[in-house]
């Protein structure tokens, strides 16, 4: 009727890998504020809380349109007061910084912060003992809390595939993560490698990591745990990136690097789990293939074989969700 606005009201499948979410948000100020109360709770402990809010903000992002009143929102899951009711925030701006070490996490600084540790001036002077990776953690903070851009992300790629394919050839290396997602900066950059031929791959990433010049430290995931996503051989890392551009007097920069190893018949799996989103893409997929939207058991997450993401995507009866649309 004219005069009267025309309110959308919004209708949403229950589980972001049902749906598609590109990079354009129409809600950053909720969103951001949800992902925020998110962290908070994440930093607390509370991990329901934090899992509410991050699934809450995920809805908002895949809506087409800003929302204007909550009478739109009406019926969608994930909105419930249970998720949406705010306490006050209770994580400080030290466990942020000291989360923000490589190789600290929220436990860490917590048992810091009970010490009388709160920032990194303290953390050097205080004689706390660090392990290796939080030592480079600690050295190299300003760089690894700056931004990766793609640029940088392509030139590590040029590096790190010369690097792989020197020690094996044939090997293959996908850029996974935010990167793959179309995203235009990252806090790392993940890759996954692979050979063609199963069991070439054996033994590939501690050989990488040998051929030390751009490696600085590195943080080793578990060898080989049990849960199907989790299987595969990886190193957290800090790369040296030769010839940072905006300095220029200096000769390098570090940068988060992710690498993570897979036999070729797990490949599609390793490529879904490690592009992402990690906060509500992947997780989303567990609670998808359970009865009764509980996450189904990793290790029963993937009981099939697939050559292709198509392929995993069929068989779980979801439609094809291109990566770029994989920003939940
Ligand atoms: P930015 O790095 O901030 O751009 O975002 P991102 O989406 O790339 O996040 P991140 O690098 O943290 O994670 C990339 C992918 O790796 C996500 O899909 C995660 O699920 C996956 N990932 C990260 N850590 C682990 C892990 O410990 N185990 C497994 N299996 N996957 C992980
Ligand atoms: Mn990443
Ligand atoms: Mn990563």
């Amino acid at each position: 009727r004219a005069g009267e606005p025309e309110v959308e009201v919004f209708s949403v499948p229950s589980y972001a890998c049902q749906r598609r979410t590109s990079l354009e948000n129409h809600n950053a100020p909720l969103t951001d504020a949800l992902s925020l109360l998110a962290e908070n709770a994440e930093l607390n402990d509370e991990e329901g809380r934090g899992v509410a809010f991050r699934r809450a903000a995920a809805l908002l992002k895949t809506l087409p349109s800003a929302v204007m009143s909550a009478s739109q929102l009406r019926g969608l899951p994930c909105l419930g007061e249970h998720s949406l009711r705010v306490r006050p925030l209770t994580s400080s701006r030290s466990q942020l910084v000291l989360t923000g070490i490589f190789g600290v996490g929220a436990k860490t600084a917590d048992r810091w912060i009970r010490e009388g540790i709160h920032d990194l001036h303290q953390l050097r002077a205080s004689g706390q003992v660090l392990n290796r990776a939080q030592r480079a953690g600690l050295q190299h903070y300003a760089d690894i809390n700056q931004p990766v851009t793609r640029a940088e992300a392509d030139a590590i790629e040029a590096i790190v595939e010369k690097a792989v394919s020197s020690v094996l050839r044939g090997a293959q290396i996908v850029l996974t993560g935010g990167f793959r997602r179309g995203k235009p900066s990252g806090h790392d950059v993940d890759f996954l490698i692979t050979h063609p031929e199963e069991g070439r791959e054996e033994g590939l990433m501690p050989k990488v990591k040998t051929t030390r010049n751009s490696y600085l430290e590195s943080k080793d995931g578990p060898g080989r745990p049990p849960s199907n996503m989790d299987r595969f051989e990886r190193c957290l890392s800090i790369f040296k990136l030769p010839g940072a551009a905006e300095t220029p007097q200096r000769a390098w920069r570090a940068v988060r690097v992710d690498l993570v190893v897979s036999p070729i018949s797990q490949f599609a799996f390793a490529l879904l789990g490690w592009t992402g989103s990690k906060v509500s893409f992947r997780p989303d997929l567990r609670c998808y293939r359970s009865s009764d939207g509980s996450p189904v058991r990793q290790s029963l997450m993937f009981d099939f074989c697939a050559a292709s993401e198509e392929e995993i995507f069929a068989h779980l009866g979801l439609e094809f969700v291109p990566p770029s649309e994989r920003n939940a």
